[in-house]
């Protein structure tokens, strides 16, 4: 188990820790319960844009019987000059137990942990650091495909410099067996990422993997004048699933992105709810990813008891 009251990484995670995060996640999507040992209460405190994290947070704490505080940053008094830890201290004075946060900042969360808060804190996202809870709700996805980790082959495609998603799932995937590639603009993957697996061009690869991720155009962290000079046909062309490359897939493989999607940019509009897209089983996963995450922390801290049922995975 993960011995902490909080999850801001994957770095926290061994093997062990991730199989029963998801065990307990499958558990959750075929019925486990939960009691709380006491009224609990959460706050999602988002600092970015968000709509699947945010509302599968908000449908995991109160699928779990928790009561959720609306914070909205733009209305805080973080506009008057507080800090983002006495925030916490703040809503850890009022009685929140649990605060899911998102921030442009990576590893904003560092300061908050250091300061041994009586509160459990889940990154739901840092800048370009790490998604744990999205790395998770992929690997669920991936598992349920597939049964292993071991010997797949993943290829992460696309802007992976900006990315949380590919720092989080490199980590993980190459950690649990996997075979991680990538492709995309050269000029968007970094020393860093190619430690954990090859560039190849997206035509040499599309044949050969188990997994095609592919990672939505961050414009929000371009320059002005790279969105400028960005071109949607070219990108398409060049670095995304077009049909013509999708019909080279092997009959099992799967499409996956963390989205939201640019359609017609990253992959065809119609590849999106195509029948080897796994896209929204994505989403829906994430809903029992994160009632583990959520349910672990506040066991860890005898908020609440999961009612034993082994899950199918
Ligand atoms: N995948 C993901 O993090 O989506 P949101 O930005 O909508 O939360």
């Amino acid at each position: 188990m993960v011995p902490a009251n909080n999850i801001v990484s994957v770095d926290q995670f061994d093997n062990q820790d991730v199989m029963t995060l998801l065990q307990q996640a499958q558990a959750f999507q075929e019925g486990a319960t939960v009691q709380l040992n006491r009224p609990t209460f959460a706050m999602n405190l988002f600092f970015e844009n968000s709509t699947r994290t945010h509302t599968s947070f908000e449908m995991a704490e109160r699928r779990l019987g928790l009561q959720v505080l609306a914070f909205d940053p733009k209305t805080s008094s973080m506009t008057k000059g507080e800090s983002l830890l006495d925030t916490l201290k703040t809503i850890q004075a009022i009685g929140v137990d649990l605060a899911v946060m998102r921030h442009p900042q990576n590893a904003y969360y560092r300061p908050l942990v250091q300061a041994g808060l009586d509160l459990s804190l889940i990154n739901a996202g840092d800048g370009s650091g790490q998604h744990p809870s999205q790395s998770l709700l992929d690997m669920l996805t991936i598992y349920q495909e597939f049964g292993h980790f071991n010997g797949l082959k993943v290829a992460i495609v696309g802007d992976i410099s900006h990315s949380r998603v590919a720092r989080s799932n490199m980590e993980l995937l190459t950690q649990l067996g996997a075979t991680v590639y990538f492709s995309g603009p050269k000029h968007w993957i970094t020393d860093d990422f190619t430690a954990y697996g090859d560039y190849r061009p997206l035509d040499d690869l599309v044949g050969e993997m188990d997994v095609l991720m592919f990672l939505r155009v961050q414009h929000e962290r371009l320059t002005q004048d790279s969105n400028a000079a960005f071109d949607t046909q070219a990108y398409h062309q060049r670095y995304g699933l077009t049909l013509a490359r999708a019909a080279k897939m092997p009959a099992h493989a799967i499409i996956m992105h963390p989205a939201p999607v640019n359609r017609g940019v990253e992959l065809a509009s119609e590849l999106v709810d195509a029948p080897q897209s796994r896209i929204f089983q994505q989403m829906t996963n994430g809903v029992y990813v994160r009632m583990a995450m959520i349910a672990q922390l506040l066991a860890h801290r005898g908020l609440l008891t999961v009612n034993k049922l082994e899950g199918s995975l």
